[in-house]
């Protein structure tokens, strides 16, 4: 895309190399620590996010990784040659600017700073950018749309999501541990592997999840957890699938099918907790209110067999579903529908199921599997299990499944060397921060989906 004709960056240049700033002596600090400062001098640097002036006088808004800040540069103040240069500044140029902060009442976030003098460290281009523009246009220009506010705000809400993830694991002891991305086995069904050439070798995909390299090791550490991608092949564009995303997933030894669900509720509580705590800024930036995710931390969340969501999904939504068949998209958000948080369904039929998920002892039909959903149509946000620890019981649920068993020789010695009952669960990261954030899409939860 064509964004300029005339080079307004080689323009400035000349004005720049006379350098009619004075070099004011001080340590630049963030737009935040200068507004909690209040008053008095700063030294504040970052990128133009909006400009606009007259001859004598020019409103530039100074955005930095904290906040936005308006700064007013008078003709007066920094004299012809500086105030020649302000007028050419264009949106995203990167600035060092010194001045005197004061309250604004009429300033965009409260603060206004009067220019003394400014660097300029990097002019910009015509900024591709500007208001409204498509979702197609906002994807092509995945890299710069980075730095609007909205996806600033994602992206340091994401962070805190990342943070809650190890502080959890590692308060309950567990360690962290990593799988290998190319793997051999498929762990979550053909349909979404992506096969890779591996020189010449057959049968080499990228991960879809750590599991299976991970259920070795609880034989080591008991309890392990990891945060890492995982690749699935959606052929279809939806609002919840991406290619790759970043897969929480934990694994216990000893555990059983509730200690998993418990992990699975708690890990969630204290997600939303750090998140409400630390990011309520961010959080009223992207629209999303806060008090929508209380119920999450305060309310323990409704839990139900598949049988009894089927019998719900009669009675309150009218729809019918054959016992046996897995819960569509369309299903699980009605029932997410009748909830202000996540929602518990649990004892799947087993031919939904992956092979390694544990027949229910009282109900042989059904497995030992979890899904939590989570509110307001995000989908599926956990996918946990009690694993199948017989090893006859799980050559069976392979061979049942059209899978060679021979291939899976490493893992099935999990279950010829001292096998215990163990399980675990996988949680979608950007699942849980679409929904945090209220984001229309996952795609915009990840920045280059
Ligand atoms: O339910 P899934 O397929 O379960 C597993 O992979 C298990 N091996 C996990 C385990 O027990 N260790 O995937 C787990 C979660 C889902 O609940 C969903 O949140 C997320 O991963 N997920 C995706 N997120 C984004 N894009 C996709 N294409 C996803 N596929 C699954
Ligand atoms: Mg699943």
């Amino acid at each position: 895309r064509k964004t300029t004709g005339s080079n307004p960056v080689q323009g400035v240049k000349k004005y720049i190399n006379m350098r009619p700033y004075k070099k004011i002596k001080m340590e630049p600090i963030s737009i935040k620590q200068a507004m909690d400062k209040g008053k008095g001098k700063v030294q504040i640097r970052g990128w133009i996010y909006r400009e606009r002036g007259s001859s004598k006088l020019k409103f530039v808004v100074l955005r930095d990784s904290t906040d936005i800040i308006q700064c007013v540069i008078k003709k007066d103040k920094v004299g012809d040659k500086l105030f020649k240069i302000a007028d050419k500044l264009q949106i995203e140029a990167s600035i060092t600017l010194t001045g005197t902060i004061k309250e604004d009442k009429r300033a965009p976030t409260g603060y206004e700073v009067e220019t003394d003098s400014f660097e300029v460290i990097g002019m910009s281009d015509k900024f591709p950018i500007s208001k409204d523009q498509s979702r197609e246009f906002l994807d092509d220009h995945r890299h710069l749309w980075l730095r609007s506010r909205k996806m600033t705000a994602m992206l340091k809400i994401r962070s805190t999501v990342f943070a809650a993830i190890h502080d959890y694991f590692k308060q309950q002891g567990y360690y962290e541990y990593h799988s290998p991305i190319f793997q051999a086995v498929q762990c979550e069904g053909g349909s979404t592997l992506f096969k890779v050439d591996y020189f010449k070798q057959k049968n080499v995909f990228l991960s879809q999840s750590w599991q299976l390299y991970a259920e070795p090791a609880i034989f080591s550490l008991e309890k392990i957890y990891t945060i890492a991608p995982s690749f699935r092949a959606e052929k279809s564009k939806t609002s919840r699938h991406l290619t790759e995303y970043w897969h929480a997933e934990m694994e216990e030894a000893w555990a059983t099918f509730d200690d998993i669900i418990t992990h699975g509720e708690e890990l969630l509580k204290h997600i939303i907790k750090k998140v409400l705590k630390e990011r309520k800024s961010e959080l009223e930036i992207l629209g999303r209110d806060p008090k929508t995710l209380e119920p999450t931390l305060k309310k323990k969340f409704p839990k139900m067999t598949y049988t009894e969501a089927l019998k719900l999904l009669d009675k309150k939504c009218g729809m019918k579903v054959k016992w046996g068949k897995d819960l569509r998209t369309i299903e699980e958000d009605k029932l997410s529908e009748l909830y202000d948080l996540p929602i518990i369904i649990t004892h799947y039929p087993k031919q939904v199921k992956a092979f390694y998920m544990k027949e229910a002892p009282d109900d042989k039909k059904t497995v030992h599997g979890v899904d939590f959903i989570a509110p307001e149509h995000y989908g599926e946000i956990i996918g946990g299990s009690e694993r199948e620890s017989d090893l006859e019981a799980l050559k069976k649920r392979l061979e049942e499944m059209g899978e060679k068993p021979d291939e899976y020789e490493f893992y099935l010695d999990t279950r010829k060397y001292g096998s215990i009952p163990h399980g675990g669960f996988g949680m979608g990261v950007e699942r849980i921060i679409a929904w945090i954030c209220k984001l229309d899409s996952i795609k915009d939860s990840i920045p280059f989906p």
